[in-house]
């Protein structure tokens, strides 16, 4: 199996003012030599400040979201250009609350993750059954459908990360079975392999939905888990350290 280095991503979702900087600063000191990539994306309020906080540390920053293009009347938004220039290195796209509460499409989050591209940022591409599809058995089918919408022709280990966040899982304490996660995960590297034939086994797949200290160990040893994004419990420097250790 291609050796894929282990990735734990925070998504602080819209939560964090300054004063929260200094969990930032904290996880930037505990990670040391952490054989895992570690990233945290913040509000975009604070990726400047976050990532003058890491700095010297091993520990990237990044947006929860980006428009497809680069510039433009689009009040409120904020172009992959924008997160890159202050020095953000990835941005999470699709994930299943802009999907929700923002209406995106597979293709809207496929335009995303090419700007994310064309900006020079790692694109952390989402995607996840709701639990009516995952009751209805449609599990597998939306997430290959969601692989063959949202992820764009070119993705590589380099230029994208894809999370597998069910739906019902986020923020609910709820996870799916260790054997849903197996295979999920592999269906999800079978369709990566349809698009782009070896470069999948390379591809990092994370696991997201409640991922918290006392389950993350299990989570992150299964196969094809190479990784988590994580929500609630990258709030708090070491609850999140305790994750990134799990992964190591
Ligand atoms: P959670 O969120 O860890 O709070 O469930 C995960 C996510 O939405 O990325």
């Amino acid at each position: 199996m291609a050796a894929r280095k282990p990735f734990v991503a925070g998504n602080w979702k819209m939560n964090g003012l300054r004063a929260s900087l200094g969990e930032i600063a904290a996880v930037a000191n505990g990670i040391g030599g952490a054989n895992c990539d570690v990233a945290i994306c913040p509000p975009a309020t604070l990726i400047g400040e976050a990532v003058a906080t890491a700095s010297g540390s091993a520990l990237t920053i990044g947006g929860q979201d980006c428009h497809a293009k680069g510039a433009g009347a689009h009040t409120g938004d904020i172009a992959a250009e924008m997160i890159a220039d202050l020095g953000g290195k990835l941005v999470i796209v699709g994930h299943s609350e802009r999907r929700t509460d923002h209406g995106e499409t597979d293709a809207e989050v496929r335009a995303k993750a090419e700007a994310a591209w064309r900006a020079g940022l790692l694109a952390v591409v989402c995607i996840g059954e709701t639990e009516a599809e995952r009751r209805a058995g449609a599990t597998l089918d939306v997430l290959a459908r969601q692989i063959s919408g949202s992820v764009p022709e070119g993705v590589t280990a380099l230029n994208t990360v894809i999370a597998y966040e069910p739906v019902w899982a986020i923020g609910t304490g709820l996870t799916p079975s260790e054997d849903d996660i197996v295979e999920a995960h592999a269906h999800i590297r079978k369709a990566l392999a349809d698009k782009t034939g070896g470069e999948a086994e390379s591809i990092r797949i994370l696991y997201g939905g409640s991922v918290k200290p006392s389950n993350a160990t299990a989570i992150l040893a299964l196969e094809d888990v190479d990784g988590a994004l994580v929500g609630g419990a990258s709030l708090k420097a070491a609850d999140f350290l305790e994750i990134v250790t799990a992964a190591t």
